[in-house]
């Protein structure tokens, strides 16, 4: 079973270069679907959700070929099948993209119901109300979504809740509806953006991604295109907090600043330097770490993606820290592990209340998410001792090369398979 092995106490210091953005690329992958022509896909990160996705296409008909290891060429002229059983897209939460995008070019789609990180709650009922509205039939049947359509026409759809699957779900069906759809109250996040700039880049006519008013002229066909996905925020958010919680010196480069002020933010306020340049940032560590609080919220708001390594950060600050998480109910699992490694956090329903201490220590800890299992990695590489994380499966859905990246920025963490690979580390280590 593959496990990090991490001796903590050396600050992270150096250039990281951030990949493609996972949450983006998994819907613009799903909307290829959506024309006969070719398109072709640049800076796509090599991580396990994509490689999924892109296994469970191939399986309907896609044509998928890999051009290089961060690049793709799709071809869904062939498509044969429009029920997506794939017996490991279920573990995938993107899964459901498919359903928006075969629907909007097939008018019908069958797709395995969603799994992904248990991290709450994960309703689509907004999803299935979006659907419904352009005029399509939904059914949960046998574990799947079905959905079928005569013909899809535009309406008016008002959002409950501030969504990212759904509002990329209705706008990848609505691109190919007849006439005008307005989704109210939608997701604003720059994956949301992406997905629309990718489709527009296919001859879609989408207006207002980026605010919480997205209107949607349906066009009739799609074409082929060729489109680079923006930078990571949180795999570059993730490393800036990693600066902190070492008291390293991390440039991250090839980002989108914009997409990374929230988190910049927080680490002013929490006794950090910036500096920004163009298309990186430097984050420098080198006074002690304050207290603050924190709330997750959509975009532009601080991530709920962000929300265990800033907690990893806070634990170790001064003073008394309040988190609260308002995206998902059930994202502090994490907590029982950062506890075993002297973290003072007391959880009260969405509520972290954190007593900052002087240091981690470390221990054997299991990843109980994607980014819970980063930030409890990031609690190690600044902990005094070993640690030992397991589960690293999750950090392995959405980080790529994650360990290679930090031994580049000096930790001292390597991916080990056996005791005894664990027991060679610790030796030369010492
Ligand atoms: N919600 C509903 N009904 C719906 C859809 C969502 O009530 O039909 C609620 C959810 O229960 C949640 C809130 O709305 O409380 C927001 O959920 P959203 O739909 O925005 O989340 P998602 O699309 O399932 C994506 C990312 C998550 C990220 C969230 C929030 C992907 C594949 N996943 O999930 O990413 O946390 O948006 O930004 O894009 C991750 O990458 O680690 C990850 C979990």
């Amino acid at each position: 079973m593959e496990q990090y092995a991490i001796k903590g106490g050396n600050p992270l210091v150096g250039e990281v270069e951030i990949g493609g953005a996972k949450n983006a690329a998994l819907p613009i992958l799903a909307a290829s679907v959506m024309t006969d022509e070719t398109v072709y896909i640049d800076n796509m990160p090599d991580v396990r959700d994509i490689n999924v996705l892109l296994s469970a296409m191939s399986g309907i008909g896609v044509m998928v070929k890999r051009t290089s290891r961060h690049s793709v060429t799709l071809n869904a002229a062939n498509i044969s099948n429009l029920v997506v059983e794939d017996e490991n897209i279920k573990k995938i939460r993107a899964s459901y993209y498919l359903i928006g995008a075969l629907l909007g070019k097939y008018k019908h789609a069958e797709v395995v119901l969603p799994g992904g990180c248990d991290i709450g709650c994960r309703a689509i009922d907004q999803h299935i109300k979006g659907f419904k509205a352009l005029g399509a039939e939904v059914i949960i049947e046998h574990g799947l979504i079905k959905t079928k359509a005569e013909r899809l026409v535009g309406s008016h759809i008002f959002m409950d809740v501030s969504s990212v699957g759904a509002t990329i779900n209705v706008m990848m069906a609505a691109a190919m509806a007849e006439g005008m759809t307005t989704i109210e109250n939608a997701a604003k996040e720059p994956h949301v953006v992406d997905l629309a700039n990718f489709l527009n880049s296919m001859g879609a006519n989408i207006k207002g991604a980026g605010t919480d008013v997205i209107r949607i002229k349906g066009v009739e066909k799609l074409h082929g295109t060729e489109y680079t996905i923006i930078p990571d925020q949180i795999e570059a958010g993730t490393f800036m907090f990693a600066a902190a919680v070492t008291k390293g010196d991390v440039t991250v480069k090839n980002v989108i600043p914009k997409h990374l002020e929230s988190i910049s933010a927080k680490l002013l306020e929490i006794g950090c330097e910036i500096e920004e340049a163009d298309d990186c940032l430097r984050v420098v560590a080198s006074k002690p770490l304050m207290h603050t609080h924190v709330k997750t919220l959509p975009y532009p708001g601080f991530p709920t993606d962000m929300q265990p390594q800033i907690t990893v950060a806070l634990a170790l600050s001064k003073g008394t820290s309040i988190v609260t998480e308002s995206i998902f109910e059930n994202r502090f699992k994490y907590v029982d592990e950062l506890t075993r490694m002297g973290a003072s956090i007391k959880v009260e329903g969405n509520t972290a209340i954190i007593d900052g201490v002087q240091r981690y220590t470390g221990a054997s800890i299991s990843a109980p998410d994607l980014r819970a299992g980063a930030a409890l990695v990031m609690a190690a590489l600044s902990a005094e001792g070993f640690s030992v994380v397991d589960d690293i499966h999750y950090i392995e859905r959405g980080y790529e090369d994650f360990h290679l990246k930090l031994q580049n920025l000096g930790a001292q963490i390597e991916l080990v398979n056996t005791e005894r690979e664990l027991q060679k580390f610790k030796l030369k280590i010492g």
